[in-house]
């Protein structure tokens, strides 16, 4: 079994380069299956979820060329399957990223549930509403846990659609349907994340007619036909966000190149409240935590511009090692604290009043313990804290951290921290 051990590591220090975003690669991937075209991604990441995201759109009928580092050539003459392959689904939830565009060149998609979750509820109600707007068909097969979504001879009609959360997946899935539909598609009270725009930027270069992508209110024109694309994914903000984070909790100094400063402005706004420095230059965002009496903040997650559930935990981690203590309060997922459970294996003593809300005392000298990556980002924090834990951290189930984190233990080892990957997955 893989594991990440890492030592007390001392202030990190120097410069780090962040990967494309995951979260913008995934749909990017996802939307060139609206075209018989080629398309080319830029910027790709070399993680778990892009792996099998390819695999995916292979097995629809898309060809592949990734032969060059972090770009990704697909062409799909034609779909030769519209039924989505149960092992990969349940590994990835962002599987369901292929629902919109196959529904909108091909007419029809069957999902096996992600997770097995029912419909009508969590989590992909919100995208189904979608496609049910536009005329398409939802029937579910509970024994089989699939999803068969499709739509008539007529194809997708525009139409408009409120959201009743801004799911950055759902709002991303109607976008891409929405493309190739006959009329206006109104999205309301759509997400507002840098990854939208990043989509629909591709989209309206594919010849889709996007507007406002990025307010909560986008509005789509459809067109009939869309061609191919070369277009460089955004850089990845939550990396940007945990590499801020190891600066501030290791009480060293990082500049983070390729980063977005306006797409982490939550992040550095929180971080300056714990009177952590961050300077925005022109080769990168500057993050100096040498020094300095840090202190306590507390924390609430929201959709975009508000502080991303996505680095929630890593900033847990960290709220363990300043003065005063904080209050944690999530309110994107329902439950996104299993980490605490692992942080105090590491001394942290953190205590939730329910799923929505942690007490995260400041001052700890976390110690070294065996604990788990229970999921991608919690992953990330058992990693921060392992770098100003005495002794060592083992860190299992690092599947998780490689899903969504390019060449993490290898980024921060050139920052000087004490890290090592062992065994094989
Ligand atoms: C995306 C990101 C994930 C991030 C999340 C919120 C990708 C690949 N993943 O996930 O990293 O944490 O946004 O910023 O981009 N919901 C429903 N019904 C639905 C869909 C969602 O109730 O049909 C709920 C979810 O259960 C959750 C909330 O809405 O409580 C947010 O989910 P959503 O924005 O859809 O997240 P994802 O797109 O899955």
């Amino acid at each position: 079994m893989a594991k990440i051990l890492v030592n007390n590591s001392g202030p990190l220090h120097g410069e780090v380069k962040v990967s494309g975003a995951k979260n913008s690669v995934l749909p990017l991937l996802a939307a060139t299956i609206l075209t018989d075209k080629l398309c080319v991604i830029e910027d790709v990441p070399n993680l778990a979820d892009v792996s099998v995201m390819k695999e995916i759109l292979k097995k629809y009928g898309a060809k592949i060329d990734d032969s060059e580092d972090g770009v990704i050539k697909i062409n799909t003459p034609e779909i030769i399957s519209c039924v989505g392959d149960k092992d990969l689904v349940q590994e990835m939830r962002a599987s369901i990223f292929t629902m919109g565009p196959m529904l909108a060149r091909y007419g029809k998609t069957v999902m096996p549930l992600p997770g097995g979750c029912t419909i009508g509820k969590r989590p992909i109600d919100l995208h189904l509403k979608g496609f049910r707007a536009l005329g398409a068909k939802v029937t579910e097969d509970r024994e089989n846990e699939l999803v068969t979504v499709e739509v008539g001879p007529e194809g997708l009609k525009g139409d408009a659609i409120y959201l009743d959360f801004p799911s950055v997946g759902a709002t991303e899935n109607i976008l891409m349907a929405a493309t190739l539909a006959k009329g206006t598609t109104i999205i309301e009270n759509a997400a507002k994340e840098p990854e939208i725009i990043d989509l629909a930027n591709q989209l309206n270069k594919m010849g889709a007619k996007i507007k406002s992508a990025g307010t909560d209110m986008i509005r789509i024109e459809g067109v009939e036909k869309l061609s191919g694309c070369v277009h460089e994914a955004i850089p990845d903000r939550i990396e940007t966000g945990t590499f801020l984070l190891a600066a501030a909790i290791t009480r060293g100094d990082i500049l983070i190149k390729n980063a977005i400063p306006g797409h982490v402005r939550p992040i550095m706004a929180k971080l300056k409240e714990c009177n952590v420095d961050i300077d925005v230059r022109p080769e990168g965002i500057y993050v100096d935590a040498r020094d300095r009496e840090l202190v306590a903040t507390d924390l609430k997650t929201l959709p975009y511009p508000g502080l991303p559930t996505d680095i929630q935990s890593p900033f847990m981690a960290f709220l363990t090692t300043v003065k005063g203590s904080s209050v944690v309060r999530e309110t994107v997922f329902e439950n996104r604290f299993m980490h605490v459970v692992e942080l105090n294996r590491m001394g942290a003593d953190i205590t939730t009043e329910n799923s929505r809300e942690a007490r995260v005392p400041g001052g700890k000298k976390l110690h070294g313990a065996k604990v788990r990556a229970t999921d991608l980002r919690a992953g990330a924090a058992m990693v921060l804290a392992g770098l100003v834990a005495s002794g060592t951290t083992e860190i299992s189930e690092i599947f998780h951290i490689e899903r969504g984190y390019e060449d993490f233990v290898g980024k921060l080892k050139s920052l000087g921290a004490d890290i090592m990957r062992t065994g094989e997955n």
